[in-house]
């Protein structure tokens, strides 16, 4: 059984992207710059919005922490997408969700220039994605496809089976899997909430993403022997006996699915660190088309 460590994946992606930042910067350019709007003080929200600027700080990339207050109304936060849409030293612009119930996310999202959308959740990105053309691709299932060629997981003609259709992570992984691209050309089953038959569905997956967000959903008998499984979630479940008073758990019960599996993601130390190398190369992608350099 492999695991699928992600720190060794994003460490390799994060040199690439360091040594291509490294020669615009002795070129006399100026160095990419990504723009991160965080509402409020979710404890998830805060530890990954300060990864995200850690890791562009590690890059040599510059970042640009907007934070607001959780009271804060949605008028305000669209004047400031607005205002970094026009920025010409922002390349790209995420927006940190969940936002707070009095601001519409969809509206957000709709407001990010389309050619700075890192997120890849505009509907102009997730619509370029569906017709296979090129596009920003979500951080998440961007950062999934890495790890599969990084171990050169062959994929093509396998069945893929995706729990989870969210925006962010669910319905783009169901796309790629099944594009005709390199670590694409997967027959792919999504499930969700309605699916009657879900472990029997499982059991033929060659690969399983697990993306629901339920802690230990997926247990060893919905696995086949040999499977592919990448994990997904990170919720933090409380636990006394934890420093923090919580733990990350995965979507997956690894101990007792891991033996099952021919390869699997560990959480934490998986995706979760793939994630940040997806948004990373999408803001040096936007910083290359926008400049033109
Ligand atoms: N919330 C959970 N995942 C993400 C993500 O990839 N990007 C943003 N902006 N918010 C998130």
């Amino acid at each position: 059984m492999l695991i699928l460590d992600g720190k060794l994946v994003a460490a390799a992606v994060k040199e690439t992207l360091k040594a291509e930042t490294d020669i615009l910067l002795k070129n006399g350019k100026r160095a990419p710059q990504l723009a991160a709007i965080l509402v409020g003080s979710n404890g998830a929200s805060e530890t990954y919005v300060a990864s995200k600027v850690k890791n562009c700080e590690e890059i040599g990339f510059t970042s640009l922490l907007v934070r607001f207050d959780e009271t804060i109304d949605e008028a305000s936060v669209l004047q400031k997408i607005a205002e970094l849409n026009a920025d010409d030293s922002v390349d790209g612009i995420l927006v940190q969700l969940p936002l707070p119930k009095q601001i519409s996310e969809q509206k957000v999202i709709e407001a990010i220039d389309p050619r700075k959308d890192v997120d890849g959740f505009h509907p102009s990105s997730a619509g370029k994605l569906v017709q296979g053309l090129p596009s920003f691709i979500p951080a998440t299932p961007y950062g999934i496809m890495m790890m599969l060629e990084f171990f050169k997981l062959e994929t093509k003609g396998k069945h893929a089976v995706v729990i989870g259709r969210s925006n962010i992570v669910g319905r783009p992984m169901s796309i790629l899997l099944s594009s005709n691209i390199p670590y694409g050309n997967c027959t792919v089953t999504i499930c969700h909430s309605h699916t009657p038959n879900l472990k029997e569905i499982c059991l033929q997956a060659d690969i399983l993403v697990a993306a629901l967000g339920r802690p230990e959903f997926v247990k060893a008998d919905m696995v086949k022997s040999g499977a592919i499984v990448i994990d997904v979630g990170i919720t933090r479940v409380a636990d006394e006996t934890a420093k923090k008073g919580f733990r990350i758990k995965g979507d997956v019960d690894y101990n007792e699915v891991a033996p099952k599996t021919s390869a699997i993601t560990p959480v934490p130390g998986g995706v979760g660190l793939m994630t940040i190398a997806g948004l990373l190369k999408n803001t040096l992608q936007a910083y290359k088309t926008n400049t033109g350099i």
